[in-house]
């Protein structure tokens, strides 16, 4: 059984997350792509590849507002550091649209090669838009040569994103439907989240539900999917495919540094937490001293990484600046870093290569 993304063939119906700041670049999405499955790379925070290197203004060690964080030219680095990797097969980019500069990393990720683009944390009612845009522009098909994919958590959001891209002559070409078990942001308000409609299963059978009034695209199911009897269980209440970041965060081949895999390796099930996030819903991550000492503080506000936050005021409020506190986890830092992880970390504590996942899975 493979995956059909718009015009994308993808061998096995295994989806790998996209995962920022820094956990899913080049070598983890090019070593995913190359095994059959497919590779995202995350845009977010780019301007934190190699050691910052393709950054033209740092204050201290952090690159300086949205044009350095989100680095179009370390992006354009990232996705050839894949390609070298996996050649042609299809490669996904994870955009969040609450990013600063959405539009121009949009842009910049169909410079780079993205075949398919994938955007969550937000309604992306203006993706289609831009990409066909874009592709008119460069001269690629408007209708399939970039496939999009939004991340949803409701049939309702599906409906709304399909109506506006619609106007745009496009309709998504799959749909990831992410439950509240997964790592990061969340779909759901924190007082919301555990309620039974909430579940993975609930919003994946109202997903497909909805899909099923538009077309045949792809439904991918993802949120606390581990092993094989998670995804069956999936494929039996309708999903086509899955998607996983965990797991494949916690992998040789994973872009973060070897700290921040430690940190996830050493959780247990009491570590994980819901926190605040200055992006604006809830995010689940590990217990580190972080979170630990959360409190309303004044945080100077360098990178300018999402609109949300608005230059800080919100990183004022929740007691941490996001594009900081996921570059400092990403290094390893463990004091001041911000560790995200979806709530099934506990259940490992070694280093896989990215092929036994996929061999195991499949
Ligand atoms: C460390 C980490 C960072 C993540 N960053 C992003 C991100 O930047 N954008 C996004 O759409 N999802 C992000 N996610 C969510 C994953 O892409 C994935 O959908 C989710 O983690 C699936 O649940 P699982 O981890 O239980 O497999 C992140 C998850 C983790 C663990």
């Amino acid at each position: 059984m493979s995956l059909k993304i718009g015009k994308y063939e993808i061998k096995y119906p295994i989806v790998q997350g996209g995962m920022g700041v820094g956990v899913s670049w080049g070598n983890l999405a090019g070593t995913v792509s190359k095994a059959g499955a497919l590779g995202t790379i995350s845009s977010v925070g780019t301007g934190y590849y190699d050691d910052c290197r393709f950054v033209t203004k740092l204050v201290e060690d952090r690159p300086l507002g949205s044009d350095n964080t989100h680095s179009r030219e370390a992006l354009i680095e990232i996705f050839k550091k894949a390609r070298k990797i996996c050649g042609d097969a299809p490669l996904a980019c994870n955009i969040l649209h609450a990013i600063t500069d959405y539009k121009r990393v949009v842009q910049d990720a169909i410079d780079a090669g993205a075949n398919i683009i994938v955007t969550g944390a937000g309604l992306p009612t203006d993706l289609a838009k831009i990409v066909v845009e874009k592709c008119q522009e460069v001269g690629k098909d408007i209708t399939k040569d970039v496939a999009i994919v939004p991340i949803v958590s409701s049939g309702k959001a599906l409906k709304v994103i399909a109506r506006f891209w619609q106007r745009a002559g496009r309709l998504p070409d799959a749909v990831i439907v992410e439950g509240p078990l997964s790592g990061g942001h969340q779909g759901a308000k924190e007082d919301e989240l555990f309620k039974p409609e909430h579940s993975l299963e609930s919003i994946l059978v109202d997903v497909v539900a909805e899909r099923d009034k538009w077309g045949d695209m792809p439904v991918i199911a993802a949120g606390g999917i581990w092993d094989k009897a998670d995804i069956d269980r999936m494929m039996a209440l309708g999903a086509d495919a899955v998607q996983l970041g965990t797991r494949f965060a916690l992998t040789y081949e994973s872009d973060a540094s070897d700290g921040f895999k430690q940190v996830l390796l050493d959780a247990n099930e009491d570590d994980v937490k819901i926190v605040k996030s200055p992006v604006g819903y809830p995010a689940r991550a590990i217990n580190t001293p972080l979170i630990q000492n959360l409190e309303p503080r004044k945080i100077k506000c360098i990178s300018n990484c999402i609109v949300p936050c608005n230059h800080g005021e919100n990183a004022n409020k929740v007691g941490y600046c996001i594009a900081d506190s996921l570059g400092d986890g990403m290094r390893g830092r463990y004091e001041n870093g911000l560790f995200f992880c979806g709530a099934n970390v506990f259940r490992t504590n070694k280093l896989q290569h990215v092929q036994e996942i996929i061999d195991e899975l499949k």
